[in-house]
């Protein structure tokens, strides 16, 4: 069966057997569509082409077949994982289905997955377990696993064995496929499994319904090829595959024309856009060169990997307009010789260098950044290298980890010396200097101007709105319900290490606004 049939929603019997014949046999547990995902199998890259389809279309035969009944989808992970909701909430609701608020009132529960570190997965194995007794009450309720998670073996043969009462796992490349396998499951008493451990393939015109009206994520690529060593993503998301820019701009030019605010674009890796083009010349730097002549008010990208952010790309930034002067820029570690054993492919110094190309042609950018701590036989002096180098880099805020192995990625192969405590420590230590770090970020903003998108009341206090600055800093303002998703200018009465407080200003043509 090839890939324009499955899309088709024909029906679908592939019981290709995992290669793995000393594997445990699972067979008895599942019916029908199981393709067993494989870490080995996803890590073949360039053997199977990339496939467009620019026509999803969901075929006549399963329309209709959500009326009367509600969804709930609890999220885990990142944005990418966020927006797979959206287009899953968007087939859903094309099938007829209803949101639901509660897994209580719903009839189909699906958790998408994150298994970037090990309470990632703990968490859902957690809620997996809770699920059970809704199960047992209601019978007729379908419980899913889909997202990161489902895409490891492990996983798939540890809810095939021990968490019965899941109906249906599938794979981050199988979510166009909902309706063939949510009706597979309503058919089948045993699990439907549905994972391809393949490299993915590029999927437009997908049905969507976006959390909120003010600001929307827009994929611009999927997958990664830069196989970090401790990173899962790889494995997980397929290979490095770009959107076509033409599809991307009719889609923000959609999204500007529904009155939206700000679009995030959105790739593991979003510097490596356009790589794999074969026919064009075409990068980060040109669609963000063309997007900007959008009328939009905020374009941001996420998440940049330092490698392959080059010097045309910084020179469409520093034209500002609608592209924010916030960059967020993985660093993982100060040390090259960690950063080597990370396959990073880049050392403290080059990473230096760019951000001091970045801060040239952007002075006033604002940078922030992810930080592993704890990596198999980091030293005392490799660890103090990424303090100096944040202080160095000046960044303005970070989201900061301990190391957690990854089963089948190289880092989880290394023998590690560092203890628990000491990593523990570490990232002790180097919290201390982020939240100082922001706090002096911050105190620049005392008395000044900044213009705040609102999204909608503050989360302690409805009487107070928040929004957030083009530099990514959360702002919270009296002001009239109506200044909901609209940009507005605040001038700042008050700093906290994480926030700025202030008050709204209805005109003020002469102050510095930043
Ligand atoms: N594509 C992005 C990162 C995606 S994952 C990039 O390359 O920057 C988000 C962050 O999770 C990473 O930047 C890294 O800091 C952290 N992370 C990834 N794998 C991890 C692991 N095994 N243990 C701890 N942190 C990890
Ligand atoms: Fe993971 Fe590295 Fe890819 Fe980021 S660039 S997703 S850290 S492998
Ligand atoms: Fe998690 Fe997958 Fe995102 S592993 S961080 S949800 S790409």
């Amino acid at each position: 069966m090839n890939e324009e049939q499955r899309l088709q929603g024909q029906q679908v019997k592939d019981t290709t057997p995992s290669d793995k014949k000393s594997e445990k046999d699972y067979s008895k547990y599942f019916q029908s569509v199981y393709v067993a995902p494989s870490l080995k199998d996803a890590k073949k890259r360039g053997k199977e082409e990339i496939k467009y389809f620019k026509d999803f279309n969901i075929p006549e035969e399963y329309m209709g077949m959500g009326n009367g009944k509600k969804f709930y989808i609890r999220t885990y992970g990142c944005q990418m994982n966020e927006h797979d909701t959206e287009v899953m909430a968007g087939i859903f609701m094309a099938l007829g289905y209803e949101p639901s608020e509660t897994t209580e009132d719903s009839d189909v529960i699906l958790l998408n997955t994150c298994a970037i570190r090990e309470n990632a997965e703990n968490k859902v194995f957690g809620e997996i377990g809770h699920l059970k007794s809704l199960k047992q009450e209601r019978p007729d309720l379908l419980v899913g696993v889909c997202g990161c998670m489902s895409q490891e073996e492990s996983v798939v043969n540890r809810i095939l064995s021990k968490h019965q009462h899941v109906d249906m796992i599938f794979g981050t490349h199988n979510i166009h496929r909902l309706p063939q396998i949510l009706k597979e499951a309503y058919m089948s008493k045993a699990m439907v499994v549905e994972v391809w451990s393949k490299e993915g393939d590029v999927i437009e015109n997908l049905p969507k319904v976006r959390r909120g009206n003010i600001k929307a994520w827009v994929n611009i690529m999927y997958g990664c090829d830069k196989f970090c060593t401790y990173c899962i993503v790889p494995y997980t998301r397929g290979k490095e595959r770009s959107r076509r820019p033409d599809e991307i701009i009719q889609e923000v030019r959609m999204l500007a024309a529904h009155g939206y605010q700000e679009i995030t674009l959105l790739g593991q890796n979003v510097n490596a856009y356009g790589k794999d083009f074969d026919d064009i010349n075409y990068g980060l730097g040109d669609l963000m060169d063309e997007l900007r002549k959008i009328d939009i008010p905020r374009i941001r990208f996420t998440t940049s990997h330092p490698r392959d952010f080059d010097d045309h790309l910084i020179e469409v930034l520093a034209n500002k307009g609608n592209l924010v002067e916030h960059i967020h820029l993985p660093v993982q570690s100060g040390s090259t010789d960690v950063l080597k054993i990370m396959a990073r492919k880049y050392t403290r110094e080059q990473f230096l260098e760019l951000v001091r190309k970045i801060k040239a042609a952007i002075p006033d950018v604002a940078l922030t950044t992810d930080i592993i701590v704890g990596y198999p036989n980091e030293t005392e002096e490799q660890f103090e290298e990424t303090l100096s180098l944040y202080r160095e880099v000046g960044f303005e805020a970070a989201y900061t980890f301990i190391y957690s192995p990854r089963e089948g990625t190289p880092a989880a192969k290394m023998n590690d010396n560092v203890p628990m405590e000491v990593k523990k420590e570490r990232l002790q230590r180097l919290n201390t200097v982020v939240n100082e770090m922001s706090a002096e970020a911050l105190k620049k903003y005392k008395d000044r101007v900044v213009e705040v998108l609102v999204e909608g009341e503050s989360k302690n206090n409805p009487d107070v709105l928040a929004g957030y600055t083009r530099r990514s800093k959360l702002v919270n303002f009296k002001a009239p319900k109506t200044a909901i998703g609209k940009i507005v200018k605040v001038k700042i009465t008050d700093v906290k290490t994480w926030s700025l407080n202030g008050e709204m200003i209805e005109e003020l043509e002469t102050a510095e606004v930043k």
